[in-house]
């Protein structure tokens, strides 16, 4: 698919199956994360890829948070989380690994693990696959963040739900010129 096309046309699909990109598809995918352009060459990422039963893992962490934080949840509750990323073939959990540093602050290291996550978006819609990023609390959890390598002011970016659509939800026709201005010189 031409870039501008897969641009265009990426819609979130929440519905997912199998097959998830793998081989040489989801290594072209994780070298297009790393396109995102990253000031002063940080590569402020980690990429850390469930599939199979590794998402079981991914959801018992979910879940043991979630048991953490409130001891009394309910054990539906739980289940509830369990099963959260086996809702896609594959999860791809996205984190900024954020540093100190002089010249480059922060926020711009976190917009480009940001730029790093859609890029995955979009090259898996460019190859024929689909998906939604998630967030949710886990993504703010301290138990999570540290079960997945998230320290300091490392972020959790999200959690990108990967696999081919079921449906084809329609793409939304916006105006763009409700958001975007020409700067008129005064
Ligand atoms: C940082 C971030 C976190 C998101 N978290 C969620 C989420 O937890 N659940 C959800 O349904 N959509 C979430 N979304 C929104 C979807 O990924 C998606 O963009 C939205 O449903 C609009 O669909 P579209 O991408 O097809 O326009 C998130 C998007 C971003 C950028």
């Amino acid at each position: 698919m031409d870039a501008l096309d897969a641009l265009l046309t990426r819609k979130s699909t929440a519905l997912l199956q199998e097959p998830a990109p793998e081989g040489e598809n989801l290594e072209k995918i994780m070298k297009a994360a790393l396109r995102a352009p990253d000031h002063a060459c940080l590569r402020p990422w980690k990429f850390i890829i469930f599939k199979e039963g590794a998402r079981e893992e991914l959801g018992e962490i979910y879940a043991e948070a979630l048991r953490l934080k409130n001891p009394e949840v309910a054990d539906a509750a739980l289940e509830k989380e369990r099963k959260k990323p086996l809702r896609a073939p594959l999860v791809i959990a996205v984190i900024a690994k954020i540093q100190d540093h002089p010249k480059i602050p922060h926020s711009e290291q976190l917009l480009s693990a940001g730029a790093a996550a859609q890029n995955i978006m979009i090259a898996a819609h460019a190859l024929g696959f689909g998906g939604i990023w998630r967030s949710g609390d886990v993504c703010f959890d301290e138990n999570v963040k540290l079960r997945l390598g998230a320290t300091g002011h490392d972020e959790i970016v999200g959690f990108l739900y990967l696999g081919t659509p079921k449906t084809h939800p329609p793409i939304p026709e916006f105006n763009h010129s409700e958001f975007v201005q020409e700067w008129k010189s005064a």
